[in-house]
């Protein structure tokens, strides 16, 4: 949902450097351009002036992906990617419509300032044309797909290859809400695991195994009809994909594997998973989030980003007791799928962030190495969860692969 409805519009001489290619500056002032004529259409130009605030740009990231030209007709979609109590996250993404280039991708965050040019809360008119938080599901509603002894929670979007999407630890499947939104030439699918978000919880120790885990993701293709999907998994997503490959390896059309490792816990770390269990029955998620956010997000998240801190605490809330308690020992008693990596021999990309913790480059890039012919890329300024500190470059990596496969 987008209260922004998509604009076109034309490249003008003036806007072209010596070469004749949009320049950079004319870029950002054709978004500018392309949210006004949004507001003229929808709520009005005034919507800002008439609530007594002002959205001030704080940050823009664009991603240059082809050249334009002068008389170049092109389209601005835009969608809300965030918002917080005074801010709002807009996604553009700008197509050439004689071809339907991808010219550029934009996130710019705004702040609402007062008269006086101080951070104000989001009038309730701003707020409610903005839609529900994305953080709480994206605005999507999910469907539900039975799968043994639960219903799964899944959101499914578009048409084109059918591209799974499986999150970590402690996530939900919010966690891909950038590239849910942004990859529209491929079927997205992003369930919940049982125990977590909008799917069913079992509360017997039984009702959580890897094996579980992976069957269920094969009930949701059977459900959907899909035969073979790319699977794309992140840290305790890659693992559960692991499982599949060995149990289910005809339904793996291509692989991606981002932020995860193929060895098994250690003896150190399985004793962090039984503190960390403790933790959960004694504190519940709040207790588990505080101990692993340190090492989740990259120190530049950690300052700059605090949506994005505030979006993994709500998706760690969003699990169950018994999902969490059960996946720490799933996660604990892992094996290693050194050997199932070896065994892949469809197209892989295995990709990283700079600063991840927990799977890091050097692991990542080992692990790109078992796979023949796997693509192996780091996620600059990223750490733990690149698809949602860095989705502008996460989801180039993604769309470039998926954008070449046979
Ligand atoms: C995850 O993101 O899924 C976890 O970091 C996995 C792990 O703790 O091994």
């Amino acid at each position: 949902m987008t209260p922004f409805g998509t604009v076109e519009l034309t490249v003008y001489p003036y806007d072209c450097d010596a070469f004749g290619h949009l320049n950079q500056a004319a870029l950002l002032t054709l978004l500018e351009r392309a949210r006004w004529d949004a507001l003229a259409r929808g709520p009005g130009m005034d919507l800002f002036d008439r609530n007594g605030v002002w959205p001030a740009v704080r940050k823009a990231t664009i991603e240059y992906r082809a050249p334009a030209f002068a008389r170049d007709v092109l389209r601005v979609e835009t969608t809300v990617a965030g918002r917080g109590t005074t801010s709002m996250t807009l996604r553009h993404v700008v197509r050439r419509v004689s071809d339907d280039t991808a010219v550029a991708e934009a996130e710019m965050v705004f702040v609402c300032i007062d008269r006086l040019g101080r951070a104000a809360p989001l009038p309730d008119e701003i707020a409610r044309l903005l839609g529900p938080h994305p953080a709480a599901g994206g605005g999507h509603q999910p469907i539900s797909v039975p799968a043994g002894d639960v219903e799964l929670a899944v959101d499914v979007r578009g048409e084109g290859v059918p591209v799974l999407f499986v999150h970590g630890f402690p996530f939900d499947r919010t966690m891909w809400r950038h590239q849910l939104a942004t990859l529209s030439r491929v079927r997205r699918i992003a369930p919940d695991f049982r125990g977590v978000g909008g799917s069913g919880a079992p509360t017997g120790a039984d009702g959580y195994s890897l094996s579980r885990y992976a069957d269920d993701l094969v009930a949701v293709l059977d459900a959907l009809g899909v035969r073979e999907a790319v699977l794309c998994g992140l840290s305790m997503g890659g693992y559960v994909i692991f499982e599949l490959l060995r149990r289910h390896p005809t339904r793996v059309k291509a692989l991606i594997l981002a932020d995860t490792k193929p060895q098994a816990d250690s003896a150190e770390a399985k004793r962090g998973r039984e503190e960390l269990t403790r933790v959960a029955e004694r504190e519940g998620q709040g207790g588990v989030i505080e101990r692993l956010l340190p090492r989740l997000l990259a120190p530049a998240t950690q300052a700059t980003q605090p949506e994005v801190a505030a979006q993994v605490h709500e998706m760690a809330r969003r699990w169950s007791l018994p999902g969490l308690v059960g996946a720490l020992r799933v996660l604990r008693d892992r094996p290693d799928s050194t050997e199932t990596l070896r065994g892949v021999r469809v197209p892989t990309l295995v990709l990283v962030g700079s600063e991840d913790e927990i799977a890091p480059p050097d692991t990542a890039r080992a692990m790109a190495q078992l796979v023949p012919d796997a693509q192996c890329h780091v996620v600059p300024a990223a750490g733990h969860i690149a698809p949602l500190e860095q989705p502008l470059a996460t989801s180039r990596l993604l769309a470039d692969f998926l954008g070449a496969l046979p």
